[in-house]
């Protein structure tokens, strides 16, 4: 599972249950400065239930009430919400949240990591109301790790989630079945929104994705340097070449799956790490090999969906109708689309 995963669940300890409580948790799994997880990385994910009930032991929760906390501290944390910007910079409710999730955690299939987050199926009431039916059929069968990501969906845009699983793999059944309603909260203030110069900030952080998107290569990969590079063969402006500028820009992308890099190679150092994007179809042999049901059906039998809101931006002063951003809009975009 994913570093970002192991990451924000010691994050969640900490803030939920002091720090106290964290030393203990390290303590007790035999966890150093040295063997500290990794947002980068990826482990097996026999660390993070051994975690979970070790977790559960001391702070007499049980692991199900941790791992809905843990869901909701999730997709509400500020650390994802930097890490994982590029997609959350796109979206504005929590419904269109969950509804790119498909396609968005597909994406991270596509990548060498071997990752293999939820491919959720979804069932529309109506077009136009708040409700949802969403399918979860995963081999972890971590749904009340999933109930508190609906609730922290809800919690990041300022809205309620009203959420009653029908059916669950737990109990037996083929796949859990969560029906599910936003409505606005109150005077509810999402903790994704942002002042005027953030939202520039934003916006030129999601240019500078764009702009990496297309000049990165489809394989072998290109190093920090040689990006600078062909940045500056391109007369892009000197704010954007910054290395630090540029390395979040790379660690953006890759959070969501739309890039990749020799980070988990062993003789990786961030002078040699190179960079390349990652497929953005099912275009390998095995690609959809070892899928749970929901993404061998057919895409026909999935009821049509509102489209995912992806909206390419004006790009600094590169083409609009590259043939490499036309790809990488369809990307989130394939998924949706019954044929
Ligand atoms: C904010 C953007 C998100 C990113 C970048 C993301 C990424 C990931 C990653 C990397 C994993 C670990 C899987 C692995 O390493 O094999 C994961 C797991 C999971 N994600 Fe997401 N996710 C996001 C949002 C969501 C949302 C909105 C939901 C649902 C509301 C969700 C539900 C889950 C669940 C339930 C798992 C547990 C693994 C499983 O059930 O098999 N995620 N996600």
């Amino acid at each position: 599972m994913h570093g970002l995963v192991f990451v924000t669940w010691e994050r969640f300890l900490g803030e939920k249950f002091g720090s106290s409580l964290l030393a203990s948790y390290r303590n007790a799994i035999g966890e150093t400065a040295a063997t500290a997880p990794l947002a980068n990385r990826v482990y097996e994910d026999q660390m993070l239930l051994a975690g979970v009930g070790v977790a559960s032991q001391l702070t007499r929760q049980p692991v199900d009430t941790l791992l809905r906390g843990y869901g909701h501290y999730f997709i509400s944390n500020a650390i994802t919400g930097h890490l994982c910007s590029y997609l959350l910079s796109q979206i504005h409710t929590a419904k269109d949240l969950l509804l790119t999730m498909r396609a968005a955690h597909a994406q991270l299939r596509r990548t060498p990591d071997a990752l293999k987050p939820p491919l959720f199926g979804y069932e529309m009431v109506s077009s136009t109301s708040d409700e949802l039916i969403l399918i979860y059929d995963s081999y972890r069968r971590l749904c009340p790790l999933l109930m508190g990501a609906i609730e922290g969906a809800a919690a990041r845009y300022g809205e309620q989630a009203h959420v009653i699983e029908r059916t669950c793999m737990r109990h037996g059944a083929a796949t859990c079945r969560f029906e599910v309603r936003f409505t606005p909260l109150t005077n509810g203030k999402g903790n994704d929104q942002l002042d005027t110069r953030q939202q520039e900030r934003q916006q030129m952080k999601r240019e500078l994705g764009d702009l990496l998107l297309q000049i990165l290569p489809d394989r072998d990969g290109v190093t920090l340097a040689d990006l600078q590079r062909i940045l500056q063969q391109r007369r892009v402006p000197q704010q954007y070449l910054r290395p630090y500028r540029l390395l979040e820009g790379l660690q953006q992308l890759q959070y969501v799956g739309l890039i990749s890099s020799t980070v988990n190679q062993p003789s990786d150092d961030l002078i040699h790490r190179r960079y390349w994007k990652a497929p953005t179809v099912n275009d390998h042999p095995l690609a959809g090999r070892n899928m749970p049901q929901a993404e061998r059906l057919p895409p026909t039998e999935y009821p049509r969906q509102t489209e995912p809101h992806y909206v390419i931006r004006p790009l600094l002063n590169l083409s609009q109708n590259s043939p490499a951003r036309e790809g990488r809009n369809q990307a989130y975009a394939t998924d949706y689309r019954p044929e």
